[in-house]
């Protein structure tokens, strides 16, 4: 980005300090960003300093399309509905056919929403959450089918650590925390994959499997020859989900009409290669692309360019934390844009593109005045670093709160599991329906 340069003297060519030359200066970089479902980061530059992630790079590199005002004016008018804050504020910064989903929705074509998470933790971040915010948002503006999938295989597959019953236990927990970002129940089907990989999900993971090659799943995700083979494989199991005659039991068992039911796919920015390869081949196996919304991440109360960590305590306010801990953690650990002194805060005012309650307070406060009124106090000065502060714990612990009461309220994990097993037993029910539907049609003919 170019210094910038303010002329002493109108007419007079501006002064140039040490300062504004470092500013100019391109920045060297001595390693390159990677962002992928594995790997998260910035890069670094030659002074070793860690760099914000380019979320420009991402999509002029990959090729999504950047989120505009005019999609989401049309997105207004097309649902009725004000856009997410999330949205609003370009926390979704890209995507891919988001258009062609709403042509669906305008013309009362069917479509579902697709979105997931891999369960590596019993305790789930705020930053977890933002993805099924937007997801649950996106549900009550289209009212339509959700499949919420647990990759549970593919965390006991990328760790050293995991087992199988820990990945497990992990994903009945973590399906509690999911259940309870407040989803319309009787349009959401949420299932782990140890669970539930089996009959025509199975058969279509197994179609996707036998369409890629070790060769692109090595330039995707970066593997090479002593990667596991289950790491390989898994790629398959993800975009699956992707098909809707993956789930017989929510759109019918008639093939010839599900595979023209498309999903949209709300999703952090790192889960862009697997859909990138199910994209590809979608239509040469005769189902429609999946459509993308891209999120970017939720900083880590260290800073700006980093994430948040589920095995970094501090580095995270958890969906568990009591409004002490919360407190406690912003208090501690928030990084600040602010100056050092009151004195020199009242001077020069706080730096809200690097400051983390501030940032925090982007995707957390609905009211878009009271966000710009805090704004202006806090960058010319007139607000304290501790009373950003402040206002940062209040809406944190307003938005954890309302989770843990719903928590509360929400379905044992034992029912969550029993209603898997009700489901499963109808799936095959209607298979065996269809199975003897076809005799009779044969013997017919
Ligand atoms: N691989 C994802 C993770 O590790 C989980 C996931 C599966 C997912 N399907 C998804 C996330 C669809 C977003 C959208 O977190």
């Amino acid at each position: 980005m170019a210094a910038n340069i303010v002329p002493d003297e109108p007419g007079q060519p501006p002064k140039l300090t040490q300062d504004t030359l470092a500013n100019g200066a391109p920045k060297k970089i001595a390693a390159d960003q990677v962002v992928n479902p594995f790997e998260v980061s910035g890069g670094v530059d030659e002074a070793g300093k860690a760099l914000a992630i380019d979320f420009d790079k991402i999509v002029r590199d990959f090729g999504a399309t950047p989120m505009s005002p005019e999609i989401l004016q049309r997105f207004e008018r097309v649902t009725g509905k004000t856009p997410h804050r999330l949205m609003r504020r370009g926390m979704v910064s890209s995507h891919r056919d988001l258009d062609k989903m709403l042509d669906r929705y305008e013309k009362g074509e069917p479509f579902y929403l697709y979105t997931g998470r891999g369960p590596s933790s019993d305790s789930m971040h705020v930053g977890h959450a933002m993805p099924f915010e937007l997801t649950r948002f996106l549900q009550e503006a289209f009212d339509c089918p959700l499949v919420i999938m647990l990759t549970d295989d593919e965390k006991f597959m990328h760790s050293e650590k995991i087992t199988i019953e820990d990945a497990k236990r992990y994903s009945l927990e973590n399906s509690k925390d999911i259940i309870a970002m407040g989803f319309d129940p009787k349009k959401t089907f949420i299932f782990s994959d140890f669970e539930f990989v089996s009959g025509a999900f199975y058969e279509n993971i197994c179609m996707i499997a036998k369409h890629i090659t070790i060769n692109q799943i090595k330039g995707t995700f970066g593997f090479d020859d002593s990667t596991n083979i289950g790491k390989f494989h898994f790629p398959a199991t993800q975009s699956a989900t992707a098909y809707a005659t993956s789930f017989p039991h929510i759109f019918g068992p008639d093939k010839l009409k599900t595979r023209n039911i498309p999903c949209l796919i709300p999703c952090a920015i790192d889960q862009d290669p697997y859909f990138r390869q199910c994209r590809d081949r979608a239509e040469k196996m005769k189902h429609k692309k999946p459509a993308l919304l891209h999120m970017i991440f939720l900083p880590a109360l260290q800073g700006p360019g980093s994430k948040m960590s589920a095995s970094v305590n501090t580095s995270a306010i958890f969906l568990s934390d009591k409004p002490n801990e919360i407190k406690n953690k912003v208090n501690k650990y928030a990084f600040s844009g602010g100056q050092d002194t009151a004195e020199k805060q009242r001077e020069l005012g706080g730096r809200t593109e690097v400051d983390v309650p501030y940032q925090y307070l982007t995707f957390f406060l609905e009211d878009d005045t009271e966000l710009e009124r805090i704004k202006q106090d806090y960058e010319s000065g007139k607000m304290m670093t501790g009373e950003i502060k402040a206002i940062c714990i209040k809406y944190l612990q307003e938005f954890v709160a309302k989770f843990q009461e719903r928590r509360k309220q929400g379905k044992t994990a034992e029912e969550v599991m029993n209603e898997l097993e009700e489901r499963k037993k109808l799936e095959k029910a209607m298979k065996k329906a269809q199975i003897s539907g076809d005799k009779t049609a044969n013997a017919a003919a």
